[in-house]
């Protein structure tokens, strides 16, 4: 039987996800976290007494994830462009494909509210398209070029094509992530900057740091799921909201940083290229979700980077150069390793004994 107030988050071990758990118990939330774990573990040690882990992947799961949940939040998946270009049949396996399925599931087992977790980046509009250079909203049309936001829009339009009377999906769109989470990454821009003054001092800006972007503090994110979940169905089912606080252009973005790294006692200087390198280029309105269910972020640039700092020289998060924060670097490596496993079987361990097996060529991954 379904609980009232129990949420199953689906990738809840994620960047994300750790926040957005930990804001669900602060507030009274029967939480689950159903993840595949690629981070690990550890960032759930904070409250891992306080919820219910189901380890396993989304592309083949069991309406059993579902027993205790009244509400679905979906967070896993690939989360990036460079790890869906990497492996797209995958990415789009697990980001549209399995968006569908856990809806399929949710709907017969009765959980209404699935909640997705999508992102701003369907809006990209590359920077050589200057007449689409506006304020966009959940009104524009999108046409996404790139493997990730293609995958996530057509995870909306799966989610959507089952929407009725009694399967309510919400979608988040939301702006690239910043701040301090407990899985940490720095592979997204504002982390990235507060990385290379720590490493480099130095920020760095490609094609003259023109391009603009919709950005929000994981926190304030965090924040938006709340709202979404307790918003009554009315208002939210088959919704579309963007999550955004401001849009900056990067250049802009990285004064804002180094403003919050000097309050801080960092300094770093700003270095700018003009090379081309296919860079994402849009800014979006977050007025609707304002208007609808009077959620805002609170949190700026500048905080947040101050906050972050504090977090990361109190955790001991200054091992940059980790391949556990950069997604593409952490599952490339983990395929490594798989590679490695399945012949060695163990590393220090003693193999149990078996027959020497012929091994035949491997191909590598496309
Ligand atoms: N980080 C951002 O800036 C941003 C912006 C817009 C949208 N999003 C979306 O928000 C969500 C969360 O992002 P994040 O930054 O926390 O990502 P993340 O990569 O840190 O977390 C994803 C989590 O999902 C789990 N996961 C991945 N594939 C899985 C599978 N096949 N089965 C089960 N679990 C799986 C991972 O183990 C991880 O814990 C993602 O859907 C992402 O696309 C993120």
């Amino acid at each position: 039987m379904n609980e009232t107030n129990s949420v199953l988050v689906v990738g809840g071990a994620g960047y994300l996800g750790c926040v957005l758990v930990e804001e669900l118990l602060s507030r009274g939330y029967d939480v689950t976290v159903f993840d595949r774990l690629f981070f690990g573990e550890t960032p759930l040690r904070k409250f891992r007494d306080r919820i219910r882990l189901l380890t396993g992947d989304i592309r083949c799961t069991s309406p059993a994830i579902f027993e205790r949940a009244s509400a679905l939040i979906n967070l896993g998946g690939l989360s990036n462009d460079p790890t869906a270009e990497y492996n797209p049949e995958a990415n789009h396996q697990m980001n549209t494909v399995a968006t569908r399925t856990l809806a399929e599931m949710a709907k017969k087992q009765g959980v209404r509210r699935y909640i997705f977790a999508s992102s701003c980046s369907v809006y990209d509009v590359g920077v050589v398209d200057e007449d689409r250079d506006v304020l966009l909203n959940e009104e524009s049309p999108v046409q996404p070029r790139a493997a990730y936001a293609t995958s996530k829009l057509a995870g909306e339009l799966e989610l959507m094509a089952l929407h009725d009377a009694d399967f309510a999906p919400v979608i988040l769109r939301m702006g690239t992530l910043f701040g301090f989470s407990p899985r940490m990454r720095y592979d997204l821009v504002v982390n990235t900057f507060v990385k290379d003054a720590f490493t480099k001092g130095c920020l760095h800006l490609h094609y003259g740091g023109q391009m603009w972007r919709p950005l929000v503090d994981v926190r304030d994110a965090a924040r938006a799921y709340v709202a979404a979940l307790e918003a009554p169905e009315a208002v939210v089912s088959g919704q579309i909201f963007n999550i955004v606080c401001e849009n900056f252009r990067i250049s802009e973005l990285a004064f804002r940083v180094r403003e919050g790294l000097q309050a801080k006692g960092i300094s770093a200087d700003i270095k700018c290229a003009f090379q081309y390198a296919g860079i994402r280029n849009y800014r979006v309105s977050g007025k609707k979700i304002f208007q609808r269910l009077n959620y805002k972020p609170v949190i700026s640039v500048q905080e947040s980077v101050e906050y972050m700092v504090d977090q990361i020289r109190e955790h001991g998060y200054t091992d940059f150069d980790n391949d556990r924060y950069y997604n593409i670097r952490w599952m490339k490596l983990l395929e490594q390793v798989k590679q490695t496993i399945d012949i060695t079987g163990t590393i220090f361990d003693m193999p149990s004994s078996k027959p020497a097996l012929e091994l035949t060529p491997r191909r590598a991954h496309a």
